[in-house]
């Protein structure tokens, strides 16, 4: 079985390439490398002794996604992760994030009606939450007007996919809602490559720790939780790719012609900053250089998944802990010094 996963060269793509390709699925890779390297292709040969056929062009080029889909009709399945990711740029480019995150997929449900089997993943984010009412956060939950357009992007997709599965008979589709991804793959093949300085908070622990930034700043240490830092839920990549390959199963194995499903993907485990650093601490080895700074505008206070859903339906739950997660991100920090040098 053939599935097509787009952007399956970046971050959480790649980890789920790999799982699909170790269930022995054939995958094959859309990804123009506007935020990942070539090098990825290799890494992913390297740990399945498998090579995914790749094809490198941008989504937003209706007519080569029409092209692209009437030649391979016999796809089983399509997991689309292709976006624009960045909060802060999504402010400062809107139309760039409207274009790459809504314009994309609506060219991609276009053409699904090309496909005999019309199975859609979608990369959702916790995000949509907003600052949610009560904790754990169930699928359930109030979606917040977004405070991104990024956030935005999201909210709008799931509506995208929601309506289109109201219109087309044959379409099953699935949005899975990620907390905090982080971490690597574990023989250090690969892992999460940020472009410049990392927004996020793992990569600027691990790039602090080997000595690429001078310090950590926390941002706020006076938000209304027990150590005063907000709280996520940080996902192992691995155990998240693995979730794709389950959501997956569920829309191949459906006997339902059409459906829409949301599922949150998360530990159900809240963790604060200041947490994330003392496990680092310990994990690595490393004292971490860290500061407490002005809170960050557009940060909720705390967010973790409810899980019972996804463990229910899907039958899924994370394996890996938070301290397995963070030592795999500072061994790929260290694994992409090595390569540096
Ligand atoms: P990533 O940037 O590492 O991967 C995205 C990939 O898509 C990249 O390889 C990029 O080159 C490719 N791409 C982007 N636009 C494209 C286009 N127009 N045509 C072809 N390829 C294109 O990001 P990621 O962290 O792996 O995230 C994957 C998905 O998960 C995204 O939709 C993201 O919004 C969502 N998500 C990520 C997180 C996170 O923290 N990483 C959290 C929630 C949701
Ligand atoms: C961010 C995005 C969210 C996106 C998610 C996954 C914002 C407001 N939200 O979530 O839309 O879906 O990434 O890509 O950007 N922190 C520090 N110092 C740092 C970096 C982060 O203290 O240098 C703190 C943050 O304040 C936050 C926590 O670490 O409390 C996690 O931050 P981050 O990794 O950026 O993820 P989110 O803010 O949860």
């Amino acid at each position: 079985m053939k599935i097509l996963v787009t952007g399956g060269l970046g971050f959480i793509g790649s980890h789920t390439v790999v799982a699909l390709l170790e269930k022995g699925y054939d995958v094959c890779i859309i990804d123009n490398l506007s935020n990942s390297s070539i090098d990825v292709l290799e890494g992913i040969a390297k740990i399945t002794q498998k090579i995914p056929q790749f094809f490198n062009f941008d989504l937003r080029n209706q007519e080569k996604v029409e092209a692209f889909f009437k030649e391979h009709h016999d796809l089983a399945g399509v997991i689309h992760f292709a976006a624009s990711k960045a909060v802060g740029e999504s402010v400062e480019n809107p139309l760039l994030y409207y274009e790459n995150n809504n314009n994309a997929l609506v060219y991609m449900l276009k053409n699904i009606s090309q496909l005999n089997q019309k199975n859609f993943i979608f990369s959702s984010s916790c995000t949509v939450y907003g600052e949610a009412d009560t904790l754990p956060i169930t699928e359930g939950a109030a979606i917040k007007k977004a405070e991104s357009p990024y956030g935005n992007t999201k909210q709008i997709g799931e509506d995208i996919i929601r309506d289109t599965c109201n219109a087309v008979s044959d379409l099953k589709a699935i949005s899975l809602r990620y907390f905090n991804p982080i971490g690597a793959h574990s023989s250090t093949e690969i892992g999460e490559l940020p472009i410049g300085t990392p927004q996020n908070l793992v990569p600027y622990i691990t790039q602090t720790a080997i000595g690429q930034r001078d310090e950590l700043s926390i941002f706020g240490d006076d938000y209304p939780t027990e150590d005063g830092t907000c709280i996520r839920d940080y996902i192992h990549v691995v155990d998240l790719a693995e979730a794709h390959v389950v959501a997956l199963e569920r829309l191949l194995q459906s006997e339902k012609k059409a459906s829409y499903e949301v599922f949150n993907l998360g530990t159900g485990k809240g963790s604060s900053v200041k947490e994330v650093v003392s496990a680092f601490e310990k994990v690595s080895g490393q004292e971490l250089n860290h500061t407490i700074a002005p809170r960050r505008p557009g940060d909720v206070v705390a967010a973790y998944a409810d899980t019972e859903k996804a463990q229910d339906v899907l039958g899924w739950q994370t394996k890996l802990t938070l301290e397995d997660a963070l030592e795999s991100a500072w061994k790929w920090q260290l694994k992409l010094k090595e390569a540096d040098a």
